[in-house]
């Protein structure tokens, strides 16, 4: 029996199957609205149990990367419903993942008006793609006021609502991969002398003021949360206390009652590796739904899911590139290599014609 294709339940949700596609930001958001191409791709993907969207931004100031959406203005609302509308009918669920870009940032790719924010004034090394100067380093940051914060609360909170009306299932905040969320959570990039920073109990404080706000405007059922400990992207290194960190803060999630975890594992993209102990802790402290993440095939899925690690699996590159992913490991064909040239260019190339396998009649 298997379980990965098997129903399970994700709050009042019961997804079709085990398989989450994983967020995947694929910069095909002109003008940061969802169109009508979009919509194709994850329409092409909906026999997963349940579809994470790419990382749509709450705020003008968290669109750091080009031609990623948002989810703050009505036309972007309206373009989501689109996305939504050509997917439930397929069968799978939604969450749009709220990615506040904070620091990973240039402001050529902000709109007028915009600001890059994070928690201090601390670059994140490395450089970013701008459509209108190519290459350029990562922006200095201002630190955010107690009124910044304030609006940012605020501004995660409207953007669940603004899913919900789009139609999505439910939000899945991303606190991994060195964005806003997690820029709190780790001391080098949370150098605040305030109640949120210092010792993890304020550095945590963002974070999971963030969670209620939204669980206050959507509901605990529909919020979802990423977190990546040992994830090293975006200019985030190890420290010696990663592990209790997380532990702490994830005691304090499981508190707030929402519906799951999603625990991601970048070694399989050249991170450290996840301690094995560190995963224990998830499954352990949290009590509902958690998913794992990171360099899963089905035959790895299915032994974690079988040996209780965790109830449902994301799976990113494999669903970038089969859009008939679930058939395919149904039926056992090989799959289609990702380009990862066309990862992230405008355009059908790439995005929505990878080939898919030809339907019995
Ligand atoms: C093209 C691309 C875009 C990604 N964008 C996001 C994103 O917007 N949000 C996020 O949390 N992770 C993002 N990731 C990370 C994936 O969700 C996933 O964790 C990673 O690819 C490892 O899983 P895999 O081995 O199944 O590909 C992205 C990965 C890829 C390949």
């Amino acid at each position: 029996m298997s379980l990965l294709f098997s129903k399970t339940t994700l709050g009042a949700l019961t997804p079709q199957n085990r398989l989450v596609m994983a967020p995947m930001t694929r910069n095909r958001a002109i003008d940061n609205i969802p169109n009508e191409l979009m919509a194709q791709y994850y329409a092409q993907r909906a026999s997963a149990g349940l579809i994470i969207t790419e990382g749509t931004s709450p705020s003008p100031d968290g669109l750091g990367y080009p031609r990623i959406p948002g989810i703050f203005s009505a036309a972007q609302v309206d373009g989501w419903k689109r996305v939504t509308e050509a997917v439930h009918p397929l069968g799978a669920k939604m969450f749009m993942q709220l990615m506040h870009c904070g620091r990973v940032a240039h402001p050529l790719n902000l709109p007028p008006g915009a600001r890059v924010l994070a928690p201090s004034a601390i670059a994140a090394a490395g450089e970013m793609y701008t459509d209108a100067g190519g290459m350029k380093a990562n922006a200095t940051p201002e630190a955010m006021t107690e009124l910044d914060i304030r609006a940012s609360v605020e501004e995660f909170a409207q953007a669940a609502k603004n899913a919900v009306a789009a139609g999505c299932d439910g939000v899945e905040l991303h606190g991994a991969n060195g964005y806003l969320l997690e820029q709190f959570i780790r001391p080098t990039s949370n150098r605040r002398t305030d109640g949120y920073g210092g010792a993890i109990e304020n550095r945590a404080r963002f974070v999971l003021e963030v969670v209620a706000a939204v669980i206050g405007a959507i509901g605990k059922d529909k919020v979802g949360i990423r977190l990546s400990p040992f994830g090293v992207f975006n200019d985030m290194p190890v420290y010696p206390a990663m592990e209790a960190d997380y532990t702490y803060l994830l005691r304090e999630l499981d508190g707030t009652g929402l519906a799951y975890v999603h625990l991601v594992d970048h070694s399989s993209m050249g991170a450290p590796s996840v301690p094995e102990s560190m995963k224990a802790t998830f499954r352990r402290l949290f009590k509902r739904t958690v998913i794992l993440s990171g360099g899963y095939d089905a035959v790895r899925a299915e032994s974690d899911l079988q040996a209780g690690k965790c109830d449902l699996v994301a799976f990113a590159r494999p669903f970038l590139a089969n859009p008939d992913l679930v058939a395919r490991w149904k039926a056992g064909p090989a799959l289609n290599s990702p380009d990862s040239g066309t990862f992230y260019t405008p355009g059908p190339k790439g995005y929505t014609d990878y080939p898919v396998l030809p339907v019995a009649a």
